[in-house]
């Protein structure tokens, strides 16, 4: 199976590859001066079965459109199969009409992929609020892999937890708290909200105290870091004795790092679903696998 890297995943790419003790086919991107797009596969694919590899981060729509270049080119230049690893999958938290007249930017981001001849697609921690699972979206085979068993580990290895408690920031957030808290020998909660008047809600965990604990809070995305910035302040407000925090997809707008780190965090820790500077754990491992079972059907 060849390898090949949209311009958003060229370093997990390289890392993937030499995972798998190969290397990636190359692409060519430039800019017209009109604006337009230019992309060019360097390489023959004909026959050949094509795994790319490009999260849909940061400047997504950019990013999408280069896919889906890439996608249909390789399709048209005759490779038999195109099995998309999409790290992160942005648009997916717009999958509800949450006010009349909204576009359903789950549904259309998944038809483009789909149009363009893409045969299966893998995606990482992709945020499922309302869509619960991934085959409710796509037509085509699809996979939603979890990079936590990678976080956990990383947590274990740098912090140090003393009978840490796992929380995860919302009910979605439970299946990764989970995981980590397996992985971690320890318990796990999530927040709920609790509505105590008409204009007053109480956030705290469902059960668990934070009292006198080691803390890590799990998400699958830390965008402008408004979630985690809150969830420090509830869990330090309970007698948390330190907080560390772990997120798949760190796309980090704006000083969100600097927030997080103000309200009292001791390390952040994210993966290189999206290159950022807490880009510790690499999700390669994860894509080298699903590759190499791929190449073996
Ligand atoms: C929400 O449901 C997600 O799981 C994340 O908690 C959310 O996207 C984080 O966004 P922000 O960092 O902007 O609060």
């Amino acid at each position: 199976m060849k390898l090949i890297s949209g311009s958003a995943s060229d370093t997990l790419a390289a890392r993937v590859a030499r995972e798998l003790g190969t290397d990636t086919a190359k692409i060519e991107t430039k800019r017209f001066p009109d604006g337009e797009k230019y992309l060019r596969v360097l390489g023959d694919v004909k026959g050949e079965e094509v795994a790319v590899i490009q999260s849909i981060n940061r400047t997504p729509d950019e990013l999408l459109f280069e896919y889906l270049l890439l996608a249909d080119t390789l399709k048209d230049l005759g490779a038999s199969r195109i099995i998309a690893f999409i790290p992160y999958f942005a648009y997916a938290r717009q999958d509800e009409r949450f006010n009349p007249g909204e576009a359903l930017s789950f549904k259309t981001v998944s038809k483009l992929i789909e149009n363009v001849g893409t045969d299966e697609i893998y995606t990482i921690d992709m945020h499922q609020h309302r869509v619960l699972k991934s085959s409710d979206v796509f037509n085509i085979p699809s996979h939603n892999l979890t990079a936590m068993p990678l976080l956990a580990d990383y947590v274990e290895k740098v912090a140090n937890l003393h009978n840490p408690l796992v929380i995860g920031p919302d009910a979605e957030a439970e299946q990764w708290a989970k995981i980590a808290a397996d992985k971690l020998h320890t318990d796990y909660d999530v927040f709920e909200k609790k509505r105590l008047g008409s204009e007053t809600v109480q956030i705290r965990p469902r059960k668990a105290s934070a009292k006198d604990r080691d803390v890590l809070i799990v998400d699958d995305i830390i965008s402008t870091g408004g979630t985690i910035v809150e969830a420090l302040k509830i869990l330090f407000s309970q007698g948390a004795r330190r907080i560390d925090v772990a997120c798949t997809h760190p796309i980090l707008v704006g000083g969100a790092l600097a927030r997080i780190y103000e309200a009292g965090a001791v390390n952040v820790i994210g993966t290189d679903t999206v290159s950022s500077p807490i880009s510790y754990v690499s999700v390669a491992p994860l894509i080298a696998e699903q590759i190499r079972k791929e190449s073996s059907r």
